[in-house]
């Protein structure tokens, strides 16, 4: 569904991106996990086009997207969430959801005038993907006043409410803690279920390894293992690069 060849990124001197090959197949859960600046946030920038690849390229759904503006590539189905929460504070949760909705199309232009013509069919789902985050009593709480945990779930529902087929999540566990990622593991079993695909970069090692089917490993910038979770946390490199980097 995605196939990644090659994929470079340099930032001045650093090599944050190095020759990356990656497949995910369609309908899978592929965990992307790596230490602290090992290039797994700046693989996801590189596939929704916040910035352009130094070289390689990025394929979607057979289609090439390389170097597409994030608009067009939340458009042809993929969707990301962000490390650091990204959420519209002065908004309600339901006006966060209702801006993610209209923002694929014409890189968020006509957001207002849209605004006046709110039809039936996008106010159920936008309360449909509340529902499923667990967030429709919340709906009209300002997104700035909404704990923690459901500021992640928020940042979740908000990806969700462009229907991407693709969801590539950046650390969305980071924060929560032991209900919070119970319940996060569920809705990704749940998307799963739905036909997602899902690319899920996390620390929390348990999550990945339970949820995932494959697992790929980065260290500085580079995939050094690929495989089911059992091989990949057996697997020596692996074990190395995550020395002294335990939490
Ligand atoms: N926008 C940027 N400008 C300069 N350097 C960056 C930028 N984004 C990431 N880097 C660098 O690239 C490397 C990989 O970072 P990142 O992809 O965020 O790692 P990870 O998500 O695995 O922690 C790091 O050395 C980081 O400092
Ligand atoms: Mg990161």
């Amino acid at each position: 569904m995605l196939a990644i060849e090659r994929l470079s990124k340099q930032f001045g001197g650093v090599k944050a991106v190095q020759h990356v090959d990656l497949d995910v197949r369609q309908n899978e859960i592929l965990g992307l996990i790596g230490p602290n600046g090992s290039g797994k946030s700046t693989i996801v920038n590189l596939v929704t086009g916040v910035f352009p690849p130094t070289e390689g390229r990025v394929r979607f759904k057979d289609g090439d997207i390389t170097g597409w503006p994030p608009h067009r590539v939340l458009a042809a189905g993929v969707g990301r969430t962000f490390q650091s929460i990204r959420l519209f504070g002065g908004l309600t949760v339901w006006q966060n959801l209702w801006v993610a909705q209209n923002a694929q199309s014409e890189g968020g232009r006509g957001v207002l005038r849209r605004w006046l013509a709110v039809d039936r069919a996008s106010m159920t789902k936008i309360e449909a993907t509340l529902e499923f985050c667990r967030l429709l009593d919340k709906k009209d709480e300002l997104a700035s006043n909404l704990a923690f945990g459901d500021q992640r779930r928020l940042e979740l529902a908000r990806t969700l409410a462009a229907e991407p087929d693709l969801l590539l999540l950046d650390e969305p566990a980071a924060g929560m803690n032991a209900a919070e990622i119970e319940d996060l593991r569920e809705r990704l079993l749940a998307l799963k279920r739905r036909g997602k695909t899902i690319v899920l970069i996390e620390h929390h090692m348990e999550l990945v390894m339970t949820v995932a089917e494959r697992v790929a490993v980065l260290n500085f910038g580079q995939k050094i293992a690929e495989g089911r979770p059992a091989a990949v946390q057996d697997d020596e490199r692996v074990r190395e690069a995550y020395l002294g980097q335990r939490r």
